[in-house]
């Protein structure tokens, strides 16, 4: 029997990388995950990604910067599911670059997306989390995707550090709240390191376009170097971590801060 047999999990930013990920493995596993992501819903993509996650996987598009795509995610997952027992806000966007050429609508996209949405998907799920999580082992389980880059800094990510900073004290906060008011909810974050995905290959093209290296492999092999474990993670070794936080295994854990990143921040 699978660790999350009869849970219902919301997976944003489901469809590619480490979300999708982290889908995979929690049907693997027993529940039923409902992935949000921008595309159209019936895209080529969307069909042929959900397709191959089986019968337990559905998807719903939306964007996790806008309330009403919220509204739509809770009552679609009321009315289908009549539960809600994981929410895995892991949607994300990156952003480079000097602070001193940092436009200010590039400052508030990256914390649109990277904490708007985090607090958006919250606040629309607690109430249905609050009532599902009562009902299972553990208790409901919000997983915020935070990063490495929400522990320490880096040369021209302040942006980025920002948000994924904002992530972590925001989780550890609504952590105290929901237990202080006996809320059947535990929230955590999630801290990966460099995982090997469609966002940090775009980073490392970024970088070469701005004359920083010859190729990306340059820069994959400069991250590995600098990196305990001398590799970069595959998109499913986030997901394991994922599971452990979503599970009953997981049940005294509350507002801590999972590291996984090859040992790169215990330097
Ligand atoms: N890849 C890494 O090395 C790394 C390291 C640390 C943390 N992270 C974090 O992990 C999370 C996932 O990263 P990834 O590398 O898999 O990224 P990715 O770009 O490969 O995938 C992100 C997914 O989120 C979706 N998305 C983006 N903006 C959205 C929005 N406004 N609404 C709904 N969906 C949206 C994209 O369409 C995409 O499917 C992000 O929060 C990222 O910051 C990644």
């Amino acid at each position: 029997m699978g660790k999350l047999e009869g849970r219902v999990a919301l997976v944003t930013g489901g469809l590619r990388g480490i979300g999708l990920a982290i889908a995979t493995r929690f049907v693997a596993e027993g529940a039923q995950v409902l992935i949000a992501d921008l595309d159209a819903a019936g895209s080529e993509a969307v069909g042929e990604t959900v397709a191959a996650l089986g019968e337990r996987a559905a998807y719903i598009s939306a964007n996790v910067t806008d309330e009403a795509s919220w509204q739509g995610i809770a009552d679609h997952m009321r009315d289908t599911y009549g539960a809600a027992h994981i929410l895995v806000n892991n949607a994300g966007i990156d952003l480079t670059g000097p602070v001193e050429t940092l436009s200010l609508e590039a400052w508030r996209r990256i914390m649109a997306v990277n904490v708007d949405g985090v607090f958006l998907g919250t606040r629309a799920l607690v109430p249905l989390m609050a009532q599902s999580g009562a009902g299972v082992a553990g208790g409901a389980s919000i997983i915020n995707i935070s990063s490495i880059m929400g522990l320490v800094g880096y040369s021209e990510v302040s942006a980025y550090n920002a948000s994924k900073g904002a992530v972590r004290l925001f989780t550890k906060g609504i952590a105290i709240e929901f237990a202080t008011k006996r809320m059947p909810i535990r929230a955590n974050s999630l801290h990966p390191g460099f995982v090997k995905t469609p966002l940090l290959n775009a980073g490392f093209q970024r970088w070469v376009d701005k004359g920083f290296a010859q190729k990306p492999e340059d820069l994959v092999a400069a991250m590995e170097a600098a990196t305990p474990i001398r590799r970069l993670a595959e998109p499913s070794e986030l997901a394991g971590p994922a599971l452990f936080l979503a599970s009953a295994d997981a049940s005294y854990v509350t507002g801590a801060e999972l590291v996984v990143d090859g040992g790169w921040t215990a330097q």
